[in-house]
């Protein structure tokens, strides 16, 4: 098991605008599909508010103070991150922690690799970032051309 942050970014690190994705790049969602299918992906709650239905076949870790989400399978709301890192301990599958900056920012000690869409874009009017030195302690290992112009490089934690 292994806790692995996964986000796409543009030229400034934005990540998201007025509650949604600031792009639309079919090739980087089948990638994130085929990265995090099998395994649980954790969210904050404005993330999970801008998906249409849980994304299937994976564990949904919703994180919320305050609100309630619906029952429904494959999903669980927790109250604190605490609470997901409990429960990750006990899980056999990778534990993917997916954004937004919120819970990107809560999780940030305890991410052990990043895997990192370069969009090719400078987002105008975005509000949503990460920060500037997320992967400050982190290695790029290993990298792949998703279409032309966007790519994935997928980083590791310095020992
Ligand atoms: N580009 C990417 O890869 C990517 C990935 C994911 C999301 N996004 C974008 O990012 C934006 C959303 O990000 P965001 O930072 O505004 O929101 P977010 O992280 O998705 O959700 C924030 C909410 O999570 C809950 N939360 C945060 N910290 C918590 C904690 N310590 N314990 C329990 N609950 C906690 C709170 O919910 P309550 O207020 O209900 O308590 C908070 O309002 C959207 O535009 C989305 O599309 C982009």
């Amino acid at each position: 098991m292994a806790i692995i942050g996964i986000v796409a970014v543009d030229r400034q690190g934005a990540i998201g605008k007025q509650g949604s994705l600031p792009w639309h790049y079919s090739a980087d969602l089948k990638f994130f599909k085929s990265q995090t299918t099998g395994a649980a992906c954790v969210m904050g709650y404005k993330t999970w508010a801008s998906l249409k239905r849980p994304l299937p076949k994976r564990l949904n870790i919703v994180l919320s103070r305050s609100r309630n989400v619906e029952a429904q399978e494959g999903v669980i709301l927790l109250r604190d991150p605490l609470s997901v890192l409990s429960l990750a301990s006990y899980l056999k599958c990778d534990l993917f922690i997916i954004g937004g900056a919120e819970i990107f920012k809560a999780f940030s000690q305890d991410i052990e690799r990043w895997i990192v869409t370069e969009v090719p874009l400078t987002v105008e009017g975005a509000d949503t970032f990460m920060p500037k030195d997320f992967l400050q302690n982190f290695t790029p290992y290993d990298s792949l051309k998703l279409e032309e112009n966007l790519t994935v490089t997928f980083y590791q934690r310095e020992r």
